[in-house]
């Protein structure tokens, strides 16, 4: 596209014009700075190759230049049509080997970072996986990588699969008679709560179990109320207004207060069906008593299915002993469990 005066004069003032080239890789080691100055791009290859051989970028500040150069770490950039910054960014560059080396590592360190396809190829599976295991499925993916489960405390993103967690595993309670929508909101913003707790399971793909517990139930579900009252309500009022229901909240809003019981509670658990067995369950209610002690809340309760023994015998395995039967669970017993832990503390030696 350039006139053959052009290119004549360009060549007279010292400027090549190699043409096609398939050695890149050995154009690009010969450089000692690599500039870009389109007016529009989509996202450079060419400048995004520069960087993955360490060297400094100069581009125009445009979408797609701006995401391979961070002006002053790994380059510079310059506004379009504007040959005057052009020119001073080259300059500047070309006085100073100490700073192009330095932005040229830095370039490197980005492209490793940012653009190796192999990373890129790793989030977009480990996105999609993710958004497969919101909808439910556990055990038939592909191994993570790292493979390993570990406890961390919940992330907003976790809340999708822990409401679906919830909502394929426990079956009863008043919680689970809400829907999982509901549950969605109730897990994102106990979540985000300071003074409720949600630890999980997680491998790369997200949560393969959870426990979440609150320091004050009542104030947790007023909290709950109140900020997310209105969208919770939404989703849940076609099957919050069934008397049912409404009597199932009423008894577990009011059962602290009657029983004066502690309003620290373990609200709910549960571990995906391929990763039960393996001390997850124990491990999660575990550091989930730990994290309340170490808040100064030595005694907690929880209700289960008195028809639950698998859970009734998890909670006792970490120190819950039964206290009370009340009927809440679609008029099924459940069990009150408390675990208290001030007594093994509270011995008066003096
Ligand atoms: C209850 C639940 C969370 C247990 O999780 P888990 O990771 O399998 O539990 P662990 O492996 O840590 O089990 C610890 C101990 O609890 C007891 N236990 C757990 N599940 C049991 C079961 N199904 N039957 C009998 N005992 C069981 C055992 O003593 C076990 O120790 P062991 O494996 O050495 O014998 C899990 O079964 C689950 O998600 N169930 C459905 C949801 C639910 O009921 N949640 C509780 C109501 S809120």
């Amino acid at each position: 596209a350039l006139d053959s005066d052009f290119i004549a004069s360009a060549r007279d003032r010292g400027i090549h014009l190699p043409g096609m080239q398939t050695n890149i890789d050995e154009w690009y080691s010969a450089m000692d700075v690599f500039v870009l100055a389109s007016h529009r791009e989509g996202f450079p290859r060419a400048a995004m190759e520069a960087a993955a051989m360490g060297l400094p970028v100069i581009a125009t500040d445009i979408r797609g230049c701006r995401e391979v150069v961070e002006p002053g770490y790994n380059g510079l950039l310059v506004p379009v049509n504007n040959s005057k910054a052009l020119a001073g960014a080259i300059n500047e560059l070309a006085a100073s080997p100490q700073l192009r080396e330095q932005m040229g590592k830095a370039s490197r360190a980005k492209a490793l970072r940012d653009f190796d396809e192999r990373q890129i190829v790793h989030i977009v599976i480990s996105a999609q996986l993710t958004a497969l295991r919101e909808t439910g499925r556990y055990d038939d993916l592909p191994t993570p990588e790292p493979p390993e489960v570990v406890m961390r405390e919940a992330l907003p993103a976790d809340a999708a699969i822990i409401a679906r967690l919830h909502a394929d595993s426990i079956g009863t309670g008043f919680l689970s008679s809400l829907g999982p929508r509901f549950l969605r909101h109730l897990y994102a913003s106990m979540i985000s709560y300071p003074d409720s707790k949600v630890i999980v399971a997680a491998d790369a793909y997200g949560p393969v179990g959870f426990v979440s517990g609150v320091k004050d139930v009542g104030r947790f579900y007023k909290h709950f109320a109140a900020t997310k009252g209105f969208a919770a309500g939404l989703v849940a009022l076609p099957r919050l207004v069934r008397p049912s229901a409404l009597r199932k909240f009423w008894e577990t809003a009011t059962y602290d207060a009657e029983h004066q019981e502690t309003g620290a509670e373990l609200l709910s658990m549960s571990v995906a069906s391929d990763y039960r067995r393996r001390g997850l369950g124990a491990a999660l209610a575990t550091r989930l008593l730990d994290e309340l002690s170490a808040a100064g809340i030595d005694r907690v309760k929880v209700v289960v299915g008195s028809e639950n023994a698998g859970a009734r015998s998890l909670y006792q395995s970490v120190g819950f002993e039964d206290k009370d039967t009340i009927e809440v669970h679609r008029g099924e017993q459940s069990v009150v469990m408390v675990a208290d832990r001030s007594s093994h503390f509270g011995v008066d030696t003096g």
